[in-house]
């Protein structure tokens, strides 16, 4: 096993004991936010855009430089995941030309779109990092697992606003 796969299972299964039953939606983001900072020296910007109305992200709970705050459907590599609802994997976001450069020194990026109960994209997990070319599937198949948890925790019961 991997030392990343290795990181990965100990950081989800401290999530899962931190937050059973949790359902607060800034509660249970804020912490998935503070553990996978915490676990990974090099992801330098973690956090959450929540669809706030119909085609529009704002910015949640996320730990690093300043975020934008609204991201459109249409626009950057959050808007993509949450239009196509599909995980985007970026390995130099330099050769992108829709990505939304929220820090001049970000060269790689993953985000994983977060859907309620229903299968709705109800927000978009999105993970920034200063080395180019380090996230893989190994990544994408960790979070997925946590964005799938956290869309049940937080989304069972609601409706988008
Ligand atoms: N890069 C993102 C915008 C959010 S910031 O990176 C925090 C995008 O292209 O959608």
């Amino acid at each position: 096993m991997s030392d990343k796969h290795r990181i990965y299972q100990e950081t989800l299964s401290r999530i899962r004991t931190v937050l059973a039953g949790e359902r607060d939606e800034i509660a249970v983001m804020a912490t998935v936010v503070a553990e996978l900072r915490q676990a990974f020296g090099h992801f330098d910007w973690v956090g959450f855009y929540r669809v706030v109305s119909p085609g529009l992200l704002k910015v949640g709970p996320y730990q690093g430089g300043h975020g934008c705050l609204s991201i459109p459907f249409e626009r950057g590599v959050c808007g993509r995941c949450a239009r196509e609802k599909a995980t985007q994997v970026v390995g130099d976001v330099t050769h992108l030309p829709y990505h939304i450069a929220c820090s001049g020194t970000t060269r790689s990026e993953i985000v994983v779109p977060v859907c309620d109960a229903g299968g709705a994209v109800r927000a978009v997990l999105d993970i920034d990092s200063d080395l180019p070319e380090i996230f893989d599937a190994v990544d994408q198949e960790a979070l997925e697992t946590l964005a799938g948890e956290v869309g049940r925790a937080c989304f069972a019961f609601s409706e988008i606003p």
